[in-house]
């Protein structure tokens, strides 16, 4: 039998289980030339995909109702009439939300579990770290000595952000929604201070007091208020990376925040967004110095993981609800 996970109808606000639709269909899956079976083993579930759920215009076409959700997949090959790759292979790749599906092999790469754990390349060396690594060194241009704030700092994104910080010499400072994550951050991942967005009044005072020499570089993952208090805080020459903006996603409106222009003009600021695919000719070395401070053990990283196939809606939904640490991956 093989199921499916179809858009049934794009969100209102915040996505609910009601969007989503599962198919199941008993089908035989026949392979011709040049094609593989694939069974999956990982879903990662990412704040992005709520962009495409709806129709706005953005850097990807959205998603069609009616048709499979796709996001990044680790399946294995369960047969293959494609010479690159052969039963037993494993592979990383955008696919859809299916337990059984047909590929021709196009834009799949071979993943290898002696190296890393499976569920790895959808996170730490997969599109997360690579985010990671890609904004922050080159937005970043960061220096020893400086002082990084990281919001949505205990998520897939943030983790890694913060320990790159760390080992490229950095003060770094992380925000975070529970005390559960802000512990994590300095116990686990090495910061040297975190904040509890949820239970601080005065995020500004906050970050004025965890950063003494204020702030050099913002890796910003949420956006919203916490991202207009990191403003009243940066240093002359400041680099803002502006790499997601999770607290606004669900809104039915345009947000309210405050006008950043004077604050870039007084500190000869740099404010620039990006999408993790504007550096693929980097990827290269990305992953060359993820994996290697990986095996040196001077980078850690944490998941959530989710089992079962039908709960890979709830897992998404969780994302805007702050369940996960680290990535978030469904087991298939
Ligand atoms: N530009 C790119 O190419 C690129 C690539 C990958 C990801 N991104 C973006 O990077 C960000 C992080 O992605 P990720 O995959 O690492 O997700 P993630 O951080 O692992 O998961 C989402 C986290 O966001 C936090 N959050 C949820 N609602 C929030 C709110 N209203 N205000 C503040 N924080 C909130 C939650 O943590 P708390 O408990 O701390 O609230 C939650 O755990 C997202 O905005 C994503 O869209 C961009």
């Amino acid at each position: 039998m093989i199921q499916t996970i179809l858009l049934k109808k794009r969100p209102k606000g915040k996505p609910t289980l009601s969007d989503f639709e599962f198919l199941k269909e008993e089908k035989d899956l026949n392979i011709k030339e040049g094609e593989l079976l694939l069974e999956t083993t990982y879903i990662s579930v990412d704040p992005y995909l709520r962009g495409r759920m709806s129709d706005a215009k953005s850097y990807v076409p959205p998603f069609e109702v009616g048709k499979p959700i796709t996001s990044g997949i680790v399946a294995k090959v369960i047969a293959s009439k494609n010479s690159k790759f052969k039963e037993g292979d494993f592979v990383s790749g955008m696919m859809d939300w299916k337990t059984l599906q047909i590929s021709k092999g196009e834009g799949l790469l071979k993943v290898d579990k002696d190296l890393a754990p499976l569920s790895a390349y959808l996170g730490i060396l997969g599109m997360t770290g690579l985010t990671a690594y890609c904004g922050l060194t080159q937005i970043g241009q960061p220096k020893a000595k400086e002082t990084l704030v990281v919001s949505g700092a205990a998520g897939a994104v943030g983790s890694v952000v913060g320990q790159i910080g760390k080992i490229l010499g950095l003060y770094v400072v992380g925000i975070a929604g529970t005390d559960e994550k802000v512990e994590m951050l300095t116990s686990q991942f090495g910061f040297d201070h975190a904040i509890n967005y949820n239970t601080t009044k005065d995020m500004g005072t906050a970050l004025k007091t965890a950063c003494p020499k204020g702030i050099d570089i913002y890796f910003d993952n949420v956006g919203g208020p916490i991202s207009d208090a990191v403003l009243f805080n940066i240093n002359k020459y400041a680099r803002m990376i502006i790499c997601g903006a999770i607290s606004v996603y669900n809104n039915t409106e345009i947000p309210k925040s405050i006008s950043v222009q004077p604050f870039l003009v007084k500190n000869s600021a740099l404010m620039q967004g990006f999408i993790v695919s504007n550096y693929s000719e980097k990827f290269p070395e990305a992953m060359k110095n993820l994996s290697t401070w990986l095996a040196e053990g001077k980078l850690n990283y944490t998941e959530t993981v989710v089992n079962g196939f039908e709960n890979t809606p709830q897992a998404f939904l969780d994302l805007f609800e702050g369940k996960n640490k680290g990535k978030m991956i469904v087991k298939v």
